[in-house]
C-alpha cells in the first residue's frame, strides 16, 4: 500500500525538501496550505507536480481535524511555525499561538480522527505516527557544549519557550496516551532556499548583490554567535528515519561542528571574491535583547541508532548558496533589463 503523508509548512525551506524526499520514496504528499491565495503555494506546485494540497492553519483546530480525515496520513510531519527568532519578541502571542498551541492542536486533530492513541481503526495496530520539528533553540543558555537528548532546555526567546511546549506536550501524548508522537531536536539548517531573513542567507545574499553592484553594504547584527550548521536536505531524511523506528524517540540533529556568523561571512565573500571588511557594517539594532551565544549538536545517539549522516559541511554549504544567489542575483537583473528595453 502507498503511505500517505501530511506536511505542515510546506511552503517552508523544510517543507519542500521534505515531501521531495517524501515523494523520491515512493510516499503520497499532502501539503497543508493555509490562506485563501498563499503566494508560496504556487512555487512549491512548479516544484512537485505529485504534491497534492489540503487547506488548513495551525491557529484553527477544526481545519487541521478536516484534514487529517481527508488526508487519512500514515505520517504527519508539524513543520509549520513562525520560525524567525527576532519576530518571537515582537509578537510573542501569535508565535505561541502557532509554535505551541499549534502543536497541540495537530496532536488533538490525529486523536479526534483515529481514536485515542492514533490507531486508525478499533483494533488496529497501524497507528498515525507524528514528527514535531522540535528546536535547538530550546537550549538557549546551553547547559553545557555540545547539547544531547538529556541537555537541560534554558530558552531564550518566547520562540524557544513555545517550542519547549510543543517537545513536552508530543512527549506528554506519548506517555499518556501511548501514541507514535516523536521530535526531532534540529539545529540550524539551511540552503539556497532558506528565507533571507535567516543570516546565512542573508549573508549569501548580500554577497551576491554586493558582487554583482545591486547592493553596496551589508548590515550585520552579532557576528561572535557560534552555530552548528547543516544542510536542510540531510535534516529531512532524519526527520523520515525517525518515523521508522518500532519504538517511538527524540533525537538531536546536527553536525557537530561549530561556526561564527563571522566565518559564515568570511567563506561567502572569499567565494565571490571580495573582501568582507570592506563591506560589513555592524548594526546594534540587529542584536537581540537576549542571545542565543554557541549551538553544537552532540548526535551520536542518531547517528548511531537512525544510521543518519550529514552529507555537506559548512564551508561547502555557504559557498553552495553564495554561488546559487550569484545566478539568482543575475537571473533578477536581466529581467529587470528586459522590463527596461520594453521586451515583457
Ligand atoms: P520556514 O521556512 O519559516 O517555514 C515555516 C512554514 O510554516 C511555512 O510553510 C509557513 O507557511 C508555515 N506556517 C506559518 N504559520 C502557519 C500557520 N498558522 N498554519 C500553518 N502553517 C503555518 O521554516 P523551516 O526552516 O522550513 O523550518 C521548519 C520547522 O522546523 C519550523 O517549525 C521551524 O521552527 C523548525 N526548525 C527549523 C530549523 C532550521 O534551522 N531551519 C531548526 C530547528 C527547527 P506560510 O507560507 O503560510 O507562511
Ligand atoms: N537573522 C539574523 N540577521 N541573524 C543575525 C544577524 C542578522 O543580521 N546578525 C547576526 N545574527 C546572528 C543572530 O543573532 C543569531 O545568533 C545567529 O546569527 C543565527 O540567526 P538566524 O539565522 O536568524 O537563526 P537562529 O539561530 O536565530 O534560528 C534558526 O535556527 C533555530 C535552530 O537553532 C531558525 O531557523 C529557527 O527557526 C530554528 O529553530
Amino acid at each position: 500500500m502507498t503511505r500517505r503523508a501530511l506536511i505542515t509548512g510546506i511552503t517552508g525551506q523544510d517543507g519542500s525538501y521534505l515531501a521531495e524526499h517524501l515523494l523520491s520514496q515512493g510516499y503520497q504528499v499532502w501539503g497543508l496550505i493555509r490562506g485563501q491565495a498563499n503566494p508560496r503555494k504556487s512555487r512549491v506546485a512548479r516544484m512537485m507536480s505529485e504534491l497534492s494540497f489540503v487547506d488548513g492553519d495551525l491557529m484553527d483546530q477544526a481545519s487541521l481535524v478536516s484534514a487529517v480525515e481527508t488526508v487519512q496520513p500514515d505520517e504527519v510531519y508539524n513543520l509549520g511555525a513562525i520560525s524567525f527568532v527576532p519576530m518571537s519578541w515582537q509578537q510573542a502571542e501569535l508565535v505561541t499561538e502557532i509554535n505551541a498551541m499549534g502543536v497541540l492542536r495537530t496532536l488533538e486533530a490525529i486523536r479526534i480522527v483515529s481514536g485515542h492513541n492514533g490507531s486508525r481503526h478499533a483494533g488496529s495496530s497501524g497507528q498515525i505516527r507524528f514528527y514535531q520539528a522540535s528546536s535547538s533553540e530550546m537550549f538557549g543558555k546551553a547547559a553545557e557544549t555540545p547539547q544531547n537528548e538529556n541537555t537541560t532546555f534554558h530558552p531564550r526567546s518566547p520562540y524557544g519557550v513555545a517550542k519547549a511546549y510543543g517537545h513536552f506536550i508530543t512527549r506528554n501524548y506519548r506517555e499518556s496516551f501511548g501514541m507514535y508522537a516523536v521530535s526531532g531536536i534540529l539545529f540550524n539548517h539551511e540552503s539556497p532556499r532558506r528565507g533571507a531573513e535567516f543570516v546565512t542567507r542573508k549573508i549569501s545574499l548580500g554577497a551576491a548583490r554586493i558582487k554583482l553592484g545591486v547592493q553596496e553594504k551589508l548590515h550585520l547584527g552579532n557576528l561572535d554567535a557560534v552555530r552548528d550548521w547543516g544542510f536542510a536536505g540531510d535534516y529531512v531524511r532524519a526527520m523520515h528515519l525517525m518515523l521508522q523506528r518500532e519504538e517511538p524517540g527524540d533525537y538531536v540533529v546536527g553536525t557537530g561542528a561549530m561556526h561564527s556568523v563571522r566565518d559564515a561571512v568570511r567563506i561567502a565573500f572569499d567565494h565571490v571574491g571580495l573582501d568582507w571588511q570592506d563591506h560589513v557594517v555592524i548594526d546594534p539594532e540587529l542584536v537581540r535583547p537576549a542571545e542565543v551565544e554557541i549551538l553544537c549538536a552532540d548526535s551520536s545517539r542518531t547517528r548511531a541508532e537512525l544510521g543518519w549522516e550529514p552529507t555537506m559541511d559548512f564551508p561547502e554549504l555557504m559557498r553552495t548558496m553564495a554561488e546559487s544567489d550569484l545566478e539568482h542575483v543575475a537571473r533578477e537583473q536581466q529581467y529587470a533589463d528586459l522590463l527596461l528595453a520594453g521586451v515583457w
